[in-house]
């Protein structure tokens, strides 16, 4: 029901107020008692870049979201989920208006989304006064279960940090002294570069120059010119999506495959790998997830989504399969009473989700606790090598739990 009085307030606020006003006698029959709310639809609002470089991203994490609901009969804890989509085009500018749109207009239950850290942290910064329950399903922005936690928001993915540090160590590992980074320059890129540095000048390498590419630019022919002038000894990328696609594709064409390495966080070749074909094989990345990952879970939700979806799942389908499993585990602790908060986010904070990606649990930041492996592109796909990793914490500086 849409809250027209109280359009940052939730359900059980707008309830006491009210309860305040019928005692001055004004009407409160308008608002729903607890007993009919859990038995109405629960609804989600997925706030994702439908369109644009990151569509594709959205697409799977849309695909999965609906797909454990079906796994599950349509409900979660008994409640009947309705979907409601906005396309937040992976445009920061624009991100405060597309979540108010889920939240006031729409009312959503709860918030899913989104890919772009930059639109994310305005997701946040709206959940933090609405208290909103926002479920991030892929945007890494460090502060959003940093400085920026709070207790009625989650995140399935990871941290920019997680994938990122681990890098700095597999490539001096494999002889790299010396490395250039290119990115683009947002959020998302800046906070992967700052990671891979922790990670690659602690076991000894140094960083000889660090390029920047604007969002969501994809003309990369003057940086691998520089590249090919500095000559390192690898280089570590942050593209995903459509931008991945083509940088994985112009960097071999630029011939700097065989002679510079090049490596990154996972996005680089995740979802991406029928488009780049021959130019990623070999390269080796490191993720929260890797294709052939033997577990019986991997293997039934890979199974079920190519049934589903003639394609083969990725990364950013784990993520928002795990955004719904996540919401179950609340739903079933609480019988689907929403209303029921504390003892919500508590059984959310305390699942330990059997995920494809492995054994997933929370930490007090609410963010993924997880393994980060190394992978390598085999034959078109991302083939599990080793753990790089194990049950990786983001540090979570800053979060100070309301
Ligand atoms: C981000 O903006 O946080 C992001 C986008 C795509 C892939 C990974 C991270």
């Amino acid at each position: 029901m849409h809250n027209h009085k109280f359009p940052f307030i939730d359900r059980r606020s707008a309830l006491k107020l009210m309860g305040g006003a019928a005692a001055t006698g004004l009407a409160t029959r308008s608002f729903p008692t607890p007993a009919i709310a859990q038995n109405a639809p629960l609804k989600v609002g997925f706030m994702l870049p439908y369109t644009g470089t990151y569509a594709p991203l959205a697409k799977a994490i849309d695909n999965a979201f609906r797909m454990y609901v079906d796994e599950k009969g349509g409900k979660l804890g008994g409640r009947a989920i309705e979907y409601v989509t906005v396309d937040d085009e992976a445009e920061p500018a624009k991100g405060p208006d597309n979540m108010n749109k889920l939240v006031s207009r729409d009312n959503v239950d709860v918030v899913v989304g989104t890919v772009h850290s930059g639109v994310a942290m305005a997701m946040v910064k709206i959940a933090r006064e609405s208290n909103k329950l926002l479920i991030i399903p892929n945007a890494g922005a460090n502060a959003a279960t940093g400085p920026m936690c709070a207790p009625n928001i989650f995140r399935t993915s990871f941290t920019n940090w997680q994938p990122c540090y681990p890098m700095g160590k597999v490539m001096a590992d494999a002889g790299a002294k010396r490395a250039v980074t290119i990115t683009w320059k947002y959020a998302a890129g800046e906070e992967d570069v700052v990671a891979f540095r922790e990670g690659f000048t602690k076991a000894g390498g140094t960083i000889e120059a660090e390029l920047y590419v604007p969002f969501p630019e994809v003309e990369f022919q003057s940086y691998l010119t520089q590249i090919a002038e500095k000559k390192p000894d690898g280089v570590f990328a942050f593209f995903a999506g459509g931008g991945a696609v083509k940088f994985v594709r112009d960097y071999a064409a630029a011939g700097l495959k065989k002679s510079i390495p090049l490596y990154g966080p996972g996005f680089l070749t995740d979802g991406t790998l029928p488009a780049q074909g021959e130019a990623a094989e070999g390269m080796k990345t490191t993720l929260h997830y890797a294709d052939d990952l033997d577990n019986p879970a991997n293997k039934a939700f890979r199974a079920n989504y190519q049934k589903h979806y003639s394609a083969d799942a990725d990364v950013y389908a784990v993520q928002g399969y795990d955004a719904a499993a996540v919401l179950a585990a609340g739903l079933e602790a609480v019988k689907g009473d929403f209303s029921a908060t504390q003892a919500l986010y508590a059984a959310m904070r305390g699942a330990k989700l059997d995920s494809p990606r492995g054994p997933v649990t929370f930490s007090a930041a609410q963010n993924p606790v997880q393994n980060i492996y190394l992978r390598e592109v085999r034959n078109g796909k991302n083939a599990y090598v080793g753990i790089a990793a194990a049950a990786l914490a983001d540090p979570a500086t800053g979060c100070k739990m309301a």
